[in-house]
Protein backbone atom coordinates (compact mmCIF):
# COMPACT_ATOMS: atom_id res chain seq x y z
CA UNK A 1 0.00 0.00 0.00
CA UNK A 2 3.14 2.64 0.96
CA UNK A 3 4.48 1.76 -2.55
CA UNK A 4 1.43 3.09 -3.88
CA UNK A 5 1.62 6.46 -1.96
CA UNK A 6 5.60 6.56 -2.93
CA UNK A 7 4.36 6.00 -7.04
CA UNK A 8 1.77 8.49 -6.90
CA UNK A 9 4.23 11.02 -5.11
CA UNK A 10 6.87 10.32 -7.75
CA UNK A 11 4.50 10.95 -10.85
CA UNK A 12 3.42 14.20 -8.60
CA UNK A 13 6.76 15.66 -8.99
CA UNK A 14 7.16 14.74 -12.73
CA UNK A 15 3.86 16.26 -13.52
CA UNK A 16 4.81 19.30 -12.26
CA UNK A 17 8.19 19.91 -13.94
CA UNK A 18 8.44 23.50 -15.44
CA UNK A 19 7.86 23.52 -19.25
CA UNK A 20 11.36 24.94 -19.43
CA UNK A 21 12.62 21.23 -18.53
CA UNK A 22 11.18 19.47 -21.35
CA UNK A 23 12.77 21.81 -23.94
CA UNK A 24 14.49 18.89 -26.71
CA UNK A 25 16.53 21.75 -27.98
CA UNK A 26 18.85 24.88 -26.30
CA UNK A 27 19.59 28.08 -27.71
CA UNK A 28 22.10 30.31 -26.10
CA UNK A 29 21.37 33.83 -24.43
CA UNK A 30 22.34 35.82 -27.22
CA UNK A 31 20.64 33.79 -29.94
CA UNK A 32 17.75 34.15 -27.64
CA UNK A 33 17.72 38.10 -27.43
CA UNK A 34 18.11 38.27 -31.40
CA UNK A 35 14.96 36.03 -32.13
CA UNK A 36 13.27 38.38 -29.48
CA UNK A 37 14.06 41.26 -31.17
CA UNK A 38 13.40 39.90 -34.64
CA UNK A 39 9.73 38.88 -33.55
CA UNK A 40 9.20 42.26 -32.08
CA UNK A 41 9.53 43.75 -35.14
CA UNK A 42 8.28 41.92 -37.48
CA UNK A 43 4.53 40.93 -35.40
CA UNK A 44 2.32 43.13 -33.02
CA UNK A 45 0.73 41.30 -29.91
CA UNK A 46 -3.00 41.18 -30.10
CA UNK A 47 -4.98 41.67 -27.44
CA UNK A 48 -8.24 40.49 -26.28
CA UNK A 49 -11.35 43.05 -26.75
CA UNK A 50 -12.89 43.81 -22.97
CA UNK A 51 -16.58 43.96 -23.59
CA UNK A 52 -16.97 44.57 -19.91
CA UNK A 53 -14.99 48.05 -20.47
CA UNK A 54 -17.71 48.67 -23.39
CA UNK A 55 -20.65 51.40 -23.09
CA UNK A 56 -23.99 49.76 -22.82
CA UNK A 57 -25.05 50.72 -26.67
CA UNK A 58 -22.23 49.23 -28.20
CA UNK A 59 -22.82 46.21 -25.98
CA UNK A 60 -26.22 46.12 -27.32
CA UNK A 61 -24.87 46.30 -31.03
CA UNK A 62 -22.77 43.14 -30.58
CA UNK A 63 -24.95 40.93 -28.86
CA UNK A 64 -27.43 41.84 -31.32
CA UNK A 65 -24.77 41.11 -33.95
CA UNK A 66 -24.35 37.80 -32.70
CA UNK A 67 -27.72 36.74 -32.96
CA UNK A 68 -27.89 37.31 -36.57
CA UNK A 69 -24.28 35.31 -36.64
CA UNK A 70 -26.27 32.41 -35.15
CA UNK A 71 -29.96 33.32 -37.24
CA UNK A 72 -30.35 30.61 -39.69
CA UNK A 73 -33.50 32.74 -41.43
CA UNK A 74 -31.04 34.99 -42.66
CA UNK A 75 -30.57 31.69 -45.65
CA UNK A 76 -33.73 31.21 -47.75
CA UNK A 77 -34.46 27.88 -46.88
CA UNK A 78 -33.50 28.94 -43.17
CA UNK A 79 -31.13 25.71 -43.01
CA UNK A 80 -27.68 27.27 -42.35
CA UNK A 81 -26.29 30.73 -40.18
CA UNK A 82 -22.83 32.17 -40.68
CA UNK A 83 -21.37 30.18 -37.78
CA UNK A 84 -22.58 26.79 -39.95
CA UNK A 85 -19.63 27.67 -42.24
CA UNK A 86 -17.74 29.73 -39.27
CA UNK A 87 -18.02 27.43 -36.27
CA UNK A 88 -16.63 29.11 -33.25
CA UNK A 89 -15.83 25.55 -31.69
CA UNK A 90 -13.86 25.17 -35.16
CA UNK A 91 -11.97 28.50 -34.77
CA UNK A 92 -14.29 29.92 -37.08
CA UNK A 93 -14.21 27.69 -40.05
CA UNK A 94 -16.15 23.72 -40.52
CA UNK A 95 -12.74 22.31 -41.75
CA UNK A 96 -13.92 21.31 -45.59
CA UNK A 97 -12.66 21.84 -48.46
CA UNK A 98 -15.66 23.93 -49.83
CA UNK A 99 -18.56 24.45 -47.49
CA UNK A 100 -22.39 23.16 -47.90
CA UNK A 101 -24.68 26.49 -48.58
CA UNK A 102 -28.40 26.78 -47.42
CA UNK A 103 -29.36 24.60 -50.48
CA UNK A 104 -26.41 22.26 -50.34
CA UNK A 105 -25.21 23.74 -52.58
CA UNK A 106 -21.12 24.02 -53.25
CA UNK A 107 -18.60 26.84 -54.25
CA UNK A 108 -15.27 26.96 -55.33
CA UNK A 109 -13.36 28.18 -52.34
CA UNK A 110 -12.68 27.53 -48.87
CA UNK A 111 -13.83 29.20 -45.72
CA UNK A 112 -11.63 31.78 -44.41
CA UNK A 113 -11.90 32.27 -40.32
CA UNK A 114 -13.95 35.18 -38.94
CA UNK A 115 -11.58 35.50 -36.17
CA UNK A 116 -9.38 38.14 -36.67
CA UNK A 117 -10.63 38.84 -39.74
CA UNK A 118 -11.64 41.97 -38.96
CA UNK A 119 -7.84 42.89 -38.74
CA UNK A 120 -7.22 42.35 -41.93
CA UNK A 121 -6.62 45.17 -44.87
CA UNK A 122 -9.33 42.98 -47.14
CA UNK A 123 -12.35 40.59 -46.92
CA UNK A 124 -12.78 37.30 -49.45
CA UNK A 125 -9.69 35.56 -50.93
CA UNK A 126 -9.68 37.95 -53.58
CA UNK A 127 -9.66 41.23 -51.32
CA UNK A 128 -13.07 42.57 -53.09
CA UNK A 129 -14.59 43.47 -49.75
CA UNK A 130 -12.60 45.96 -47.45
CA UNK A 131 -14.35 45.97 -43.88
CA UNK A 132 -16.40 43.09 -42.04
CA UNK A 133 -19.80 45.17 -42.43
CA UNK A 134 -19.31 45.31 -46.34
CA UNK A 135 -18.53 41.50 -46.77
CA UNK A 136 -21.06 40.32 -44.78
CA UNK A 137 -24.17 41.10 -47.22
CA UNK A 138 -22.26 38.63 -49.81
CA UNK A 139 -22.81 35.42 -48.06
CA UNK A 140 -26.34 36.34 -47.19
CA UNK A 141 -27.33 37.10 -50.53
CA UNK A 142 -24.80 34.50 -52.16
CA UNK A 143 -25.55 31.84 -54.18
CA UNK A 144 -23.29 29.47 -52.62
CA UNK A 145 -24.22 30.66 -49.28
CA UNK A 146 -27.29 31.60 -47.39
CA UNK A 147 -28.65 32.87 -51.05
CA UNK A 148 -31.29 34.94 -49.59
CA UNK A 149 -33.57 36.22 -52.67
CA UNK A 150 -34.02 39.77 -52.26
CA UNK A 151 -33.64 42.44 -49.55
CA UNK A 152 -37.18 42.91 -48.96
CA UNK A 153 -37.30 38.76 -47.99
CA UNK A 154 -34.59 39.15 -45.59
CA UNK A 155 -35.65 42.89 -43.81
CA UNK A 156 -39.39 41.36 -43.40
CA UNK A 157 -38.48 38.00 -41.94
CA UNK A 158 -36.56 40.16 -39.49
CA UNK A 159 -39.38 43.11 -38.85
CA UNK A 160 -41.85 40.14 -37.59
CA UNK A 161 -39.76 39.13 -34.97
CA UNK A 162 -40.23 40.99 -31.54
CA UNK A 163 -36.72 40.99 -30.03
CA UNK A 164 -34.95 41.93 -33.57
CA UNK A 165 -38.05 45.28 -33.75
CA UNK A 166 -37.30 46.49 -30.57
CA UNK A 167 -33.44 45.87 -30.37
CA UNK A 168 -32.83 47.50 -33.77
CA UNK A 169 -34.51 50.33 -32.71
CA UNK A 170 -32.63 51.11 -29.63
CA UNK A 171 -29.43 50.38 -30.88
CA UNK A 172 -29.73 52.61 -33.82
CA UNK A 173 -32.36 55.27 -32.95
CA UNK A 174 -31.00 57.73 -35.43
CA UNK A 175 -31.85 55.48 -38.37
CA UNK A 176 -34.69 56.82 -40.75
CA UNK A 177 -35.77 52.70 -40.89
CA UNK A 178 -34.30 50.61 -37.81
CA UNK A 179 -33.80 47.75 -39.53
CA UNK A 180 -32.24 47.85 -42.71
CA UNK A 181 -29.11 46.58 -44.69
CA UNK A 182 -27.04 49.52 -42.81
CA UNK A 183 -27.85 48.83 -39.72
CA UNK A 184 -27.73 45.07 -39.78
CA UNK A 185 -24.04 45.22 -41.26
CA UNK A 186 -23.14 47.50 -38.79
CA UNK A 187 -24.47 45.18 -35.72
CA UNK A 188 -23.03 41.60 -37.40
CA UNK A 189 -19.51 44.02 -37.69
CA UNK A 190 -19.80 45.37 -34.35
CA UNK A 191 -20.35 41.03 -33.25
CA UNK A 192 -16.95 40.59 -35.64
CA UNK A 193 -14.71 43.32 -33.76
CA UNK A 194 -14.66 41.28 -30.59
CA UNK A 195 -13.38 37.96 -32.14
CA UNK A 196 -9.52 38.82 -30.93
CA UNK A 197 -7.55 35.72 -30.33
CA UNK A 198 -4.70 36.58 -27.98
CA UNK A 199 -2.40 33.47 -27.86
CA UNK A 200 1.05 32.13 -26.19
CA UNK A 201 2.85 34.28 -28.79
CA UNK A 202 1.42 37.48 -27.63
CA UNK A 203 3.08 37.16 -24.51
CA UNK A 204 6.68 35.65 -25.84
CA UNK A 205 6.36 39.39 -27.56
CA UNK A 206 5.63 41.01 -24.70
CA UNK A 207 8.92 39.56 -23.18
CA UNK A 208 7.95 36.19 -21.56
CA UNK A 209 10.49 34.05 -22.61
CA UNK A 210 8.67 30.82 -21.11
CA UNK A 211 5.65 31.28 -23.30
CA UNK A 212 6.52 29.59 -26.47
CA UNK A 213 9.18 26.51 -26.61
CA UNK A 214 12.58 27.01 -28.09
CA UNK A 215 11.25 24.96 -30.96
CA UNK A 216 8.63 27.24 -31.73
CA UNK A 217 11.96 30.11 -31.05
CA UNK A 218 13.55 28.67 -33.86
CA UNK A 219 10.69 28.24 -36.07
CA UNK A 220 10.29 32.86 -35.65
CA UNK A 221 13.63 32.75 -36.85
CA UNK A 222 12.90 29.72 -39.86
CA UNK A 223 10.29 32.17 -41.22
CA UNK A 224 12.29 34.94 -41.22
CA UNK A 225 15.18 33.27 -42.77
CA UNK A 226 13.30 31.58 -45.49
CA UNK A 227 11.86 34.96 -46.37
CA UNK A 228 8.25 34.63 -45.55
CA UNK A 229 8.01 38.05 -43.93
CA UNK A 230 7.14 40.08 -46.40
CA UNK A 231 3.88 38.74 -46.97
CA UNK A 232 2.97 37.37 -43.55
CA UNK A 233 3.78 39.91 -40.87
CA UNK A 234 1.67 42.52 -38.27
CA UNK A 235 -0.47 41.07 -36.04
CA UNK A 236 -2.38 38.35 -37.73
CA UNK A 237 0.63 37.35 -39.73
CA UNK A 238 -0.46 38.20 -42.87
CA UNK A 239 -3.89 39.27 -44.19
CA UNK A 240 -2.27 42.88 -45.05
CA UNK A 241 -1.73 42.38 -48.73
CA UNK A 242 -2.39 40.20 -52.30
CA UNK A 243 -0.05 38.20 -53.76
CA UNK A 244 0.24 35.88 -56.81
CA UNK A 245 0.05 32.46 -56.26
CA UNK A 246 2.62 31.11 -57.33
CA UNK A 247 5.43 33.39 -57.78
CA UNK A 248 7.61 30.49 -58.92
CA UNK A 249 5.65 27.85 -61.15
CA UNK A 250 1.53 27.29 -61.27
CA UNK A 251 0.04 26.98 -57.78
CA UNK A 252 -1.88 24.22 -59.32
CA UNK A 253 1.28 21.69 -59.89
CA UNK A 254 2.16 22.43 -55.99
CA UNK A 255 -1.41 21.73 -54.81
CA UNK A 256 -2.92 19.33 -57.37
CA UNK A 257 -6.21 21.79 -57.78
CA UNK A 258 -8.51 20.20 -60.34
CA UNK A 259 -10.22 23.42 -60.76
CA UNK A 260 -8.09 27.19 -61.76
CA UNK A 261 -9.19 29.54 -59.64
CA UNK A 262 -8.28 32.86 -61.34
CA UNK A 263 -8.04 34.92 -58.14
CA UNK A 264 -8.85 38.50 -58.29
CA UNK A 265 -8.64 38.67 -61.59
CA UNK A 266 -12.42 37.01 -61.77
CA UNK A 267 -12.86 40.39 -60.20
CA UNK A 268 -11.09 43.07 -61.41
CA UNK A 269 -10.10 41.76 -64.96
CA UNK A 270 -6.70 43.05 -64.54
CA UNK A 271 -4.36 40.54 -66.39
CA UNK A 272 -1.99 41.75 -63.65
CA UNK A 273 -4.10 39.90 -60.88
CA UNK A 274 -4.66 36.61 -62.84
CA UNK A 275 -3.84 33.85 -59.72
CA UNK A 276 -3.56 37.18 -57.20
CA UNK A 277 -5.17 35.79 -54.02
CA UNK A 278 -5.41 37.94 -50.65
CA UNK A 279 -1.94 36.54 -48.48
CA UNK A 280 -3.94 34.90 -45.45
CA UNK A 281 -3.78 35.86 -41.50
CA UNK A 282 -2.03 32.90 -40.06
CA UNK A 283 -3.62 33.51 -36.62
CA UNK A 284 -4.96 30.10 -35.04
CA UNK A 285 -3.47 28.01 -38.69
CA UNK A 286 -3.02 25.09 -37.28
CA UNK A 287 -6.98 24.46 -36.50
CA UNK A 288 -8.08 26.04 -39.55
CA UNK A 289 -7.23 23.49 -42.08
CA UNK A 290 -7.68 22.73 -45.12
CA UNK A 291 -5.51 25.05 -46.43
CA UNK A 292 -5.13 27.53 -49.49
CA UNK A 293 -8.39 29.70 -51.26
CA UNK A 294 -9.24 25.76 -52.40
CA UNK A 295 -9.18 23.60 -49.32
CA UNK A 296 -6.86 21.71 -51.41
CA UNK A 297 -4.17 21.00 -48.81
CA UNK A 298 -4.73 19.47 -45.73
CA UNK A 299 -1.56 18.81 -44.15
CA UNK A 300 0.15 22.10 -42.71
CA UNK A 301 3.49 20.97 -43.08
CA UNK A 302 2.96 20.37 -46.89
CA UNK A 303 1.56 23.57 -47.12
CA UNK A 304 4.60 25.33 -45.42
CA UNK A 305 6.47 23.55 -47.95
CA UNK A 306 4.34 24.76 -51.02
CA UNK A 307 4.99 28.18 -49.64
CA UNK A 308 8.72 27.89 -49.70
CA UNK A 309 8.84 26.67 -53.28
CA UNK A 310 6.13 28.66 -54.47
CA UNK A 311 6.46 32.06 -53.27
CA UNK A 312 10.43 32.23 -51.93
CA UNK A 313 11.55 29.83 -54.29
CA UNK A 314 13.31 27.72 -51.38
CA UNK A 315 13.34 23.85 -50.91
CA UNK A 316 12.96 24.38 -47.05
CA UNK A 317 14.65 21.88 -45.08
CA UNK A 318 12.70 19.58 -42.72
CA UNK A 319 13.86 20.82 -39.54
CA UNK A 320 12.77 23.96 -40.21
CA UNK A 321 9.23 23.08 -41.46
CA UNK A 322 8.94 21.16 -38.30
CA UNK A 323 10.46 24.45 -36.05
CA UNK A 324 7.70 26.96 -38.33
CA UNK A 325 4.93 24.28 -37.43
CA UNK A 326 5.74 24.74 -33.48
CA UNK A 327 6.18 28.62 -34.23
CA UNK A 328 2.34 28.40 -35.71
CA UNK A 329 1.34 26.23 -32.51
CA UNK A 330 1.97 29.20 -30.62
CA UNK A 331 -0.95 31.42 -32.67
CA UNK A 332 -3.61 29.05 -31.54
CA UNK A 333 -5.14 31.35 -29.40
CA UNK A 334 -8.59 31.99 -27.04
CA UNK A 335 -11.51 32.55 -28.43
CA UNK A 336 -13.96 34.65 -26.08
CA UNK A 337 -16.38 33.20 -24.44
CA UNK A 338 -19.72 35.03 -25.24
CA UNK A 339 -18.22 34.11 -28.93
CA UNK A 340 -19.95 30.71 -28.62
CA UNK A 341 -23.78 30.49 -29.26
CA UNK A 342 -24.89 29.37 -25.94
CA UNK A 343 -22.79 31.82 -23.66
C1 LIG B 1 -22.04 28.37 -46.84
C2 LIG B 1 -20.91 28.78 -46.02
C3 LIG B 1 -20.84 30.20 -45.53
C4 LIG B 1 -21.78 30.93 -44.84
C5 LIG B 1 -23.18 30.50 -44.47
C6 LIG B 1 -21.15 32.20 -44.52
N1 LIG B 1 -19.88 32.24 -44.99
FE1 LIG B 1 -18.51 33.67 -44.66
N2 LIG B 1 -17.31 32.85 -46.03
C7 LIG B 1 -17.54 31.65 -46.68
C8 LIG B 1 -16.59 31.49 -47.77
C9 LIG B 1 -16.49 30.29 -48.72
C10 LIG B 1 -15.80 32.66 -47.77
C11 LIG B 1 -14.70 33.00 -48.78
C12 LIG B 1 -15.36 33.41 -50.09
C13 LIG B 1 -14.39 34.04 -51.06
O1 LIG B 1 -13.36 34.54 -50.66
O2 LIG B 1 -14.72 34.08 -52.26
C14 LIG B 1 -16.28 33.49 -46.65
C15 LIG B 1 -15.69 34.69 -46.26
C16 LIG B 1 -16.05 35.38 -45.11
C17 LIG B 1 -15.31 36.45 -44.51
C18 LIG B 1 -13.99 37.00 -45.02
C19 LIG B 1 -12.83 36.40 -44.28
C20 LIG B 1 -11.53 36.59 -44.99
O3 LIG B 1 -10.50 36.30 -44.38
O4 LIG B 1 -11.51 36.98 -46.16
C21 LIG B 1 -16.02 36.88 -43.41
C22 LIG B 1 -15.64 38.00 -42.47
C23 LIG B 1 -17.23 36.09 -43.36
N3 LIG B 1 -17.21 35.16 -44.39
C24 LIG B 1 -18.27 36.28 -42.48
C25 LIG B 1 -19.52 35.69 -42.64
C26 LIG B 1 -20.75 36.13 -41.99
C27 LIG B 1 -20.86 37.30 -41.05
C28 LIG B 1 -21.73 35.29 -42.40
C29 LIG B 1 -23.22 35.36 -42.08
C30 LIG B 1 -23.91 36.56 -42.47
C31 LIG B 1 -21.12 34.30 -43.28
N4 LIG B 1 -19.78 34.60 -43.43
C32 LIG B 1 -21.78 33.22 -43.84
C33 LIG B 1 -18.49 30.72 -46.34
C34 LIG B 1 -19.64 31.05 -45.65
C1 LIG C 1 4.89 36.65 -51.88
C2 LIG C 1 4.01 36.54 -50.73
C3 LIG C 1 4.13 35.33 -49.85
C4 LIG C 1 5.24 34.82 -49.23
C5 LIG C 1 6.67 35.30 -49.34
C6 LIG C 1 4.78 33.70 -48.41
N1 LIG C 1 3.43 33.56 -48.53
FE1 LIG C 1 2.27 32.21 -47.51
N2 LIG C 1 0.67 32.80 -48.63
C7 LIG C 1 0.67 33.77 -49.60
C8 LIG C 1 -0.58 33.74 -50.33
C9 LIG C 1 -0.99 34.66 -51.47
C10 LIG C 1 -1.33 32.68 -49.79
C11 LIG C 1 -2.71 32.23 -50.24
C12 LIG C 1 -2.58 31.38 -51.48
C13 LIG C 1 -3.90 30.80 -51.92
O1 LIG C 1 -4.53 30.10 -51.16
O2 LIG C 1 -4.33 31.08 -53.03
C14 LIG C 1 -0.52 32.11 -48.70
C15 LIG C 1 -0.93 31.07 -47.87
C16 LIG C 1 -0.15 30.53 -46.85
C17 LIG C 1 -0.59 29.46 -45.97
C18 LIG C 1 -1.97 28.82 -45.98
C19 LIG C 1 -2.89 29.53 -45.01
C20 LIG C 1 -4.34 29.19 -45.15
O3 LIG C 1 -5.08 29.45 -44.20
O4 LIG C 1 -4.77 28.67 -46.19
C21 LIG C 1 0.45 29.17 -45.13
C22 LIG C 1 0.46 28.15 -44.01
C23 LIG C 1 1.54 30.04 -45.49
N3 LIG C 1 1.13 30.87 -46.53
C24 LIG C 1 2.81 30.02 -44.91
C25 LIG C 1 3.91 30.65 -45.49
C26 LIG C 1 5.29 30.35 -45.12
C27 LIG C 1 5.73 29.35 -44.09
C28 LIG C 1 6.07 31.16 -45.90
C29 LIG C 1 7.59 31.21 -45.98
C30 LIG C 1 8.21 29.95 -46.40
C31 LIG C 1 5.18 31.94 -46.75
N4 LIG C 1 3.89 31.59 -46.48
C32 LIG C 1 5.62 32.89 -47.66
C33 LIG C 1 1.68 34.67 -49.83
C34 LIG C 1 2.99 34.51 -49.41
Amino acid sequence: MKNIYIIFFILFIFSCKPESTKETVKIDDKLEQNILRMAKSYFTPLEAIKIKNLSPDRKKMIELGKRLFYDKRLSENKTVNCASCHDMNKYGVDNLPVSPGDKNQFGTRNTPTVLNAFLQYAQFWDAHARTVEDQCVGPIFGNFEMDMPDTITLLSRLEKDAYYKKTFAEVFPKADTSISITTLKRAIGAFERTLVTPAPFDKYLKGDLQAISNKAKLGVKAFVDNGCIPCHSTSIVGGQMAQKFALYGYYWDYTNSEHIDKGRYRFTKDPGDKFVFKVPQLRNVVKTYPYFHDGSVSDLKEAIKIMGMAETNIQLKQEDVDNILEFFKTLTGHIPDYAFENK
